[in-house]
């Protein structure tokens, strides 16, 4: 059975992630690299989505009041919806599912947890943005710009409930 990486490429052609190393370094070395970068960033995506979708159950549950709780429930569902998407595209890309791992510790308490969340979201912006501009496959790229502008918009309502939550206390 052939490398499954190896063996979409053979089939589909050559890759185009990482798109400068495959100018500088060509061979077929540097081609299975670059997609075995792809795959990888993507297993990695497959983490942090799965770990927010665990971990936002339990920010909801220590949410102070309704709103704030439904409105936490609508993020996670928003990962959930990466969760499916990235979930896809690695099958496509690799003909395995993936097994995807805790890579955080859930929150313990509010206002730490939002503080958490908000970097944590910030973080997957700009990851997400560097998977998009390095794969010129256009579903891959159009996935990844929307739910990085999702993330965005997570940090953002985060930041919001902490403005908030500090306020109170
Ligand atoms: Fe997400
Ligand atoms: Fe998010």
């Amino acid at each position: 059975m052939p490398d499954p990486v190896l063996y979409f490429s053979l089939f589909t052609g050559p890759p185009s992630y990482t798109v400068l190393s495959c100018f500088i370094n060509k061979g077929e070395n540097s081609m299975y690299n670059a997609y075995r970068t792809l795959i990888e960033d993507i297993a990695i995506a497959i983490n942090g989505e799965y770990s927010a979708i665990q971990c936002y159950e339990i920010l909801a549950q220590l949410a102070p009041n309704e709103k704030s709780r439904n409105q936490i429930l609508e993020i996670r569902q928003d990962e959930i919806n990466h969760y499916q998407a990235f979930t896809a595209i690695y099958t496509q890309l690799t003909g395995q599912q993936p097994t995807p791992e805790l890579i955080e510790e859930c929150p313990t308490a509010y206002l730490s947890g939002l503080k958490y969340s908000i970097e944590d979201e910030q973080k997957a912006v700009d990851f997400y943005l560097d998977i998009a501009d390095q794969t010129q496959d256009l579903y891959i790229k159009e996935t990844f710009k929307r739910a990085a502008a999702d993330e965005q918009n997570h940090a953002v309502w985060f930041l919001y409930f902490l403005t908030r939550g500090q306020a109170r206390s």
